[in-house]
């Protein structure tokens, strides 16, 4: 399609935005609940709802508290799910992440139980598992430390077939390590799991935005930080040589992540590998700027919003995990 060469008075394009309707027929880009999905953290206990202070409307849910969720959720049509899990025990190496009567695996078996429609993605991660907060096994060497890559590989495997076999539709590893897409799909498919994908997070940066989801998830670094594992916020050609790898190791699905402070990443991640799907995490920290926003009066929750996540759209996104979907469920209905 050329680009349009007319001249004014001829052309004139505020014709095309003259009513509701034209303007509809000629949109490009459509938000749906279909490409929406919704992060819930399971933390162990009983009779547990507890509000996460940085992310109003969002909750820690025990195991028992989630047949009201779930329902709730059916009833406003959401069917796509992102689980992270607060064990109750904590330990060096995270062996809650995969054992087979831990956190995740209950809940699973729990959500299966109410819906089996709903598609369950499991994040894999170890941050949530480890006494010391770090996405991975951590060596310490005097005041350093390092979260050693390859030990990990073989922990993330088991955690991945662990999920896989409790009932996850999709694996989404999420800790940056070099070759996890590798690893866990050479044990996915060892395992029996070949018809299992893999939303790979190959493009996780050390972002800003986390901060409300560690203390939502409770996986906050004892010491140090996460940049020797995640990326550095200004670098884009890096992006497309996570991509690359994770392509290659097998990734069925991509993800960049955060999303509206990323739009560019978007962008070129989708034009470097448009046949394969990809999704955008509108983080904790991009919630909570709307969500304080609102609260003060200073913007318009619905139409700023639907805006952002259109954007993060348009600029390549094909789906999109956000805190937002019930309320766009409830605004698109
Ligand atoms: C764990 C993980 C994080 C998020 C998703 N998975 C936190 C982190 O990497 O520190 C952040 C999600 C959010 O902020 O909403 N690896
Ligand atoms: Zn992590």
């Amino acid at each position: 399609m050329g680009l349009r060469t007319g001249t004014f008075p001829t052309t004139r394009l505020r014709r095309l935005r003259y009513n509701q309707a034209v303007r509809e027929l000629i949109k490009e880009t459509q938000l749906s609940l279909g490409d929406l999905i919704l992060p819930l953290f399971i933390r162990h206990g009983t009779n547990i709802k507890k509000p996460i202070i940085a992310m109003p409307g969002h909750f820690q849910l025990s195991v028992d508290r989630l047949e009201e969720e779930i329902t709730e959720l059916k009833n406003l049509g959401i069917t796509q799910i992102l689980l992270f899990g607060i064990p109750a025990h904590k330990d060096s190496i995270g062996s809650d992440a995969y054992n087979h009567h831990g956190i995740i695996p209950t809940a699973i078996a729990k959500i299966k139980n109410i819906a089996p429609e709903m598609l369950v993605i499991s994040d894999i991660c170890f941050c949530e598992y480890t006494d010391h907060g770090h996405c991975g096994i951590v060596e310490k060497h005097g005041d350093t430390f390092n979260v050693n890559n390859d030990k990990t590989l073989v922990l993330l495997t088991k955690q991945a077939i662990c999920h896989a076999q409790a009932g996850a539709d999709i694996i989404a590893p999420s800790g940056n390590m070099d070759g996890m897409v590798q690893a866990i799909r050479h044990g996915l498919d060892k395992a029996d799991f070949l018809h299992i994908p893999i939303l790979s997070y190959a493009v996780k940066y050390a972002s800003s935005m986390y901060s409300p989801f560690r203390e939502a998830a409770e996986g906050v670094p004892q010491f140090g930080d996460r940049r020797t594992y995640q990326m550095d916020p200004a670098n884009s050609n890096e992006a497309l040589a996570e991509c690359a790898l994770d392509v290659n190791e097998g990734a069925d699905m991509l993800m960049v992540k955060p999303a509206h402070t990323y739009l560019d990443i978007i962008r070129r991640v989708k034009e470097q590998y448009p046949t394969l799907p990809l999704g955008a995490y509108h983080v904790s920290g991009e919630y909570c700027m709307l969500k304080a926003a609102v609260e003060k009066g200073w913007l318009d929750e619905k139409r700023a919003v639907l805006e952002v996540l259109t954007a993060i759209r348009r600029a390549g996104a094909d789906f999109i995990i956000t805190y937002y979907v019930k309320q766009v469920a409830k605004w698109l209905a």
